[in-house]
Parts: C-alpha cells; structure tokens; sequence
C-alpha cells in the first residue's frame, strides 16, 4: 500500500486534533480513533473465508449457491468458463484459523452476501457481503464491499462500515487465496485492517 500524501496525512492529524478538542468537555463516551499511517491500523485482524458451494449433492454442507444460471453471453461467445453474470449468493463460515469448523461448532463469524462474475474475458468478481460476529469475542457486523481482481496475488476490498462492536468503522481488507479445490471450494485469507474505529472512553 502507498503512503498516504502529506497533505492527507495533515488533515488526519487536524480531524484528529479537532475531534479530541470537541471531545474536551466530555467526561465519557465514544471516541473516534483515525489511525495516522496506514502501518498503524486501530484494529488489524486475519480470519478464513471459506466459500463451500453447492456441487449438486454437497446439501448438508454447501453454504453458497449459484442464484442465477449463466448468462446468454456466458454460453455462446463467451465460452472460456469466466462465467459471466452469474450470481452466487452466500452464508459462509468465516474462522480465526485455517481449518473449517469441526461439525456442529459455530465458526468465528459468518460472511453473508454474494459475488458475481463480470468479466468476459478473464475470471474476476465483484464481492458485497457482511461479516456478521455473534461470539463471545465479537458482536456484530463489518460490511465490505470491492473488485475481487482474481489475476492479482492480494486484492483489497472496502469496509464500509460496521455495527455493534464494530460501530461505524471503516477500513481495508487484503484478500488473498489460500486454497483452491475444484470448482466448489476456496479459501480466502482476509487482512482486515480498521483506520477508524470508534471505542468508549
Ligand atoms: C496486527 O498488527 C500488529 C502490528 O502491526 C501485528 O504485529 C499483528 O501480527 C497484527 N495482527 C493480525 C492478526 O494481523
Ligand atoms: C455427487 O456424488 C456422487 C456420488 O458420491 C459423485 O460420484 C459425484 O461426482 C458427485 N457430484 C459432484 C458434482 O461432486
Ligand atoms: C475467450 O474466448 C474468446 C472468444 O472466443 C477469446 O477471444 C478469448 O481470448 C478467450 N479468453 C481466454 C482467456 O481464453
Ligand atoms: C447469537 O448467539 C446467541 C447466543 O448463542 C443466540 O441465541 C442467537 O440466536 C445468535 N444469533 C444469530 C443471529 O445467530
């Protein structure tokens, strides 16, 4: 990632400086947290994205599915399996580690939205969906949105927002694949870095 241009990195400094003056006079409350480098993100974390899609017998297991049938341009011109206009929609698990949750036990977070393919030519994606936490360790959603460029080897989504623990954030997450198996499996690993936060003081 680039460093962020000087003029930008000032007038980081001075929201900051005008939101801790405006904060003053409050003894406590939320407190908005603008981080001042992009090394130093107000919260980073790493979890697994594991996109489990329905094969035709996989019923138990799948966890996303192909909401529309291919496209007429997909089947016709357009036949090199870049799968174009096709929609899957999504409720999968998300995991601190690698590993999928063993049977039965709830994954760290559950990433719900769709995908759809919308290049020609080439395999790429176009993810919106939440990451929604219901654990002991976080409650509530980040909501990321972005191009999922699948030639490049680190793709970077938008989080746009967040709720419940993660109040209003907004921040960066890297992807980058980590497993492929055949057609209805991938794991993607999320670098998800927050540049502003809100926490109670
Ligand atoms: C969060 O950032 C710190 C400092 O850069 C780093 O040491 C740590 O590994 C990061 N944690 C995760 C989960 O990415
Ligand atoms: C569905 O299950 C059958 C029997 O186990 C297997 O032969 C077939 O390859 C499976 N289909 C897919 C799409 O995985
Ligand atoms: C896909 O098919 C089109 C039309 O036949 C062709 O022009 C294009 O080069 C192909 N793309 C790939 C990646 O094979
Ligand atoms: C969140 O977890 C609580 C406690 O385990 C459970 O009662 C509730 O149904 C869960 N909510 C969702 C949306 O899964």
């Amino acid at each position: 990632m680039q460093g962020l241009a000087p003029s930008s990195k000032l007038s980081l400094t001075i929201v900051v400086v005008v939101l801790l003056l405006g904060m003053a006079g409050a003894a406590h409350g939320l407190t908005r947290v603008v981080a001042s480098s992009p090394d130093e993100p107000c919260m980073n974390m790493t979890l697994y994205y594991h996109n489990i899609l329905y094969n035709g017998n996989n019923t138990a297991n799948a966890a996303a599915a192909a909401a529309t049938k291919p496209t007429a341009l997909a089947t016709t011109y357009w036949k090199n399996s870049t799968f174009f206009g096709t929609l899957i929609v999504f409720n999968d698990p998300v995991t601190v580690g690698k590993a999928l949750p063993l049977t039965g036990e709830e994954p760290a977070a559950r990433a719900q939205g769709f995908y759809f393919y919308d290049k020609r030519e080439s395999l790429t994606s176009w993810f919106g969906f939440s990451i929604v936490f219901n654990s002991t360790a976080h409650k509530g959603t980040l909501n990321l949105v972005g191009a999922d460029l699948m030639g490049d080897a680190t793709r970077d989504f938008s989080v746009v927002g967040g709720t419940g623990d993660f109040f209003m954030a907004r921040g960066v997450a890297t992807i980058r694949t980590d497993a492929i198996e055949g057609l209805y499996y991938f794991r993607q690993q999320m670098d998800i870095k927050l540049y502003e936060c809100y926490v109670w003081l």
